[in-house]
């Protein structure tokens, strides 16, 4: 009888047991060692001495397909558009330089802003920088509009305000590819009008000589940026065409003395959260939504820069998810997120000190985080990419190695979780920073702030390959991943 029992049990026991044995398996595989991956090319970019590149010469060329939508534009590495073969060591490492000055100038402004409340008496409006006071030299997409009928090539910023090009006459004025713009031969050019209600909404930047003392008709202006870079000269509206969409009436600034915007560009192109950026300006025909996907240099391919909520244009391989715009009154020109968590190879992190306020950037190359934040990342990731050759820390960037004897190896994944479970995936060209192109010296393309209090910033070296859906009406930004190239 006990005999029996037994034997009929057993095969019974078996069968149950194993597929349970597997599952648990492979269960303990993703808790202990087996974490989300991707592949990395190490000598497949551009820069690479293995890989010859030629730059094109005519940068905005390319057809954009199916995304040739009413109101979408090519946009584009401006290191693609500058047409010469260079010295990429040197120029990518340049671009950390510049990016550390960008991020302190954009710290300081924060601080002058939100310290202006509490100090209200002390502190009067010639003492706080009024204007945009933050770096331009690292900004590197461009885009192309036209602009009283002529091309234009405007540099991308959100994080300023006034769109502006070099303007004739020119008093002094920057190399740019193509001509300067010209309002005499242009029937839609109108002035502003130191009397009209544009300029007396815009005094922060606008000069009707109160500082001059001489009474101006003209309504000129001046934006000084945190670099020593800076635009000056008249107000006006044109016609601008941007994609098929023709949108009569622009302000923008006919810039006549204008210094420090490199790459040719004719000018820059405001999409800040204030009245006189291209989005507040835009409001009725686009309802206060941009979206855009910034192609990565490594392949010098071509992203899109789309106005309007018609999310038909997106090519996005996740669905949207969205986060709330966090409403800072002081800083009501940035876009800011909230920051709840990040998880590295599927690990998510335990810090405190996640659910607060991250500033969102397109001007910003590396994203940088509070200390505390960034050690638990550099921590975890240094545990899951063992057995690398470790180098020395290059600038702002600490967790290097040398890579160059690598072909293709597999990084950990690195998601950033904001308020409301929105996630953005880092694409595989925005995990590593080349310091050198023979890949010697390649880091983590991330940084730490140097105080726990300053401001942490997603650069766009992590929002490449994503589309970045910007909703200042229902104030929200949607991120979703797509390969911007297709
Ligand atoms: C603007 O550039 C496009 C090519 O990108 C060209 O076809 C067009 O003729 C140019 N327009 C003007 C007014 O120069
Ligand atoms: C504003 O100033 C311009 C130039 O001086 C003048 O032509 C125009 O009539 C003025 N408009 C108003 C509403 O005062
Ligand atoms: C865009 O926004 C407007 C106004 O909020 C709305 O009426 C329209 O349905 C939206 N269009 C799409 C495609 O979501
Ligand atoms: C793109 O996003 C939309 C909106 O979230 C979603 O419905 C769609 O499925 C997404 N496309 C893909 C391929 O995931
Ligand atoms: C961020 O989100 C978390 C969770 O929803 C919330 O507790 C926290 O107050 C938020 N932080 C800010 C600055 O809104
Ligand atoms: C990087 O590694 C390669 C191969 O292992 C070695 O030959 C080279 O000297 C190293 N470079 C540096 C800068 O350490």
């Amino acid at each position: 009888m006990k005999m029996l029992k037994k034997a009929t049990y057993l095969p019974l026991n078996l069968s149950v047991l194993a597929p349970l044995l597997l599952l648990f398996f492979l269960l303990s595989c993703v808790v202990h060692g087996v974490h989300e991956k991707k592949i990395l090319r190490v000598h497949n970019n551009i820069w690479s001495p293995k890989k010859s590149y030629e730059a094109s010469s005519s940068c905005f060329s390319r057809s954009l397909g199916n995304v040739r939508e009413s109101s979408t534009l090519e946009i584009k590495h401006r290191e693609i558009c500058s047409g010469k073969t260079t010295d990429w060591g040197k120029k990518l490492r340049r671009t950390l330089v510049l990016d550390n000055i960008r991020v302190q100038s954009l710290q300081l402004r924060i601080k002058a802003l939100t310290s202006s409340r509490t100090t209200e008496q002390s502190v009067s409006e010639t003492q706080i920088p009024l204007t945009s006071g933050i770096n331009l030299k690292t900004l590197n997409y461009m885009v192309k509009v036209e602009l009283g009928g002529k091309n234009m090539t405007l540099i991308v910023d959100t994080g300023s305000d006034l769109t502006w090009v070099q303007c004739q006459p020119c008093r002094s004025c920057y190399n740019q590819q193509g001509p300067l713009y010209d309002p005499s031969v242009s029937s839609s050019y109108k002035t502003v009008f130191c009397n009209s209600s544009t300029c007396e909404d815009l005094v922060a930047i606008t000069d009707c000589g109160g500082y001059s003392g001489v009474v101006k008709t003209n309504c000129e202006y001046v934006v000084s940026y945190g670099d020593g870079s800076y635009t000056r000269g008249d107000l006006a509206s044109e016609s601008i065409l941007l994609g098929d969409t023709k949108l009569e009436n622009f302000v923008f600034g006919c810039g006549r003395n204008n210094k420090g915007l490199f790459g040719r560009a004719s000018g820059l192109m405001g999409l800040g959260k204030s009245s006189v950026s291209l989005v507040s300006q835009t409001l009725k025909t686009f309802n206060g939504v941009f979206s855009y996907c910034l192609p990565s240099l490594e392949d010098g391919a071509s992203g899109s820069l789309s106005f309007g909520n018609d999310s038909s244009v997106y090519k996005n391989s996740t669905s949207v998810t969205y986060t709330p715009l966090l409403q800072i009154p002081q800083l009501s020109s940035f876009y800011i997120l909230n920051l709840t968590g990040a998880s590295i190879g599927g690990v998510e992190l335990e810090t405190s000190n996640f659910g607060r306020g991250i500033l969102i950037d397109s001007g910003t190359v590396i994203t940088r985080l509070p200390p505390s934040i960034y050690q638990a990342v550099k921590t975890e990731f240094l545990k899951q990419f063992s057995g690398f050759p470790s180098a020395p820390s290059y600038s702002i960037l600490d967790t290097c190695f040398n890579l160059t004897s690598y072909g293709d190896i597999s990084i950990p994944t690195i998601k950033m979780i904001f308020q409301g479970n929105a996630e953005l995936e880092v694409d595989v060209t925005g995990v590593f920073y080349f310091v050198k192109p023979d890949a010697s010296l390649v880091c983590l393309a991330l940084a730490s702030l140097s105080y726990e209090d300053e401001v942490g910033i997603i650069g766009n070296y992590q929002q490449k390959n994503q589309r970045v859906i910007y909703d200042t009406k229902q104030e929200r930004l949607g991120i979703a991943g797509e390969n911007c190239s297709i």
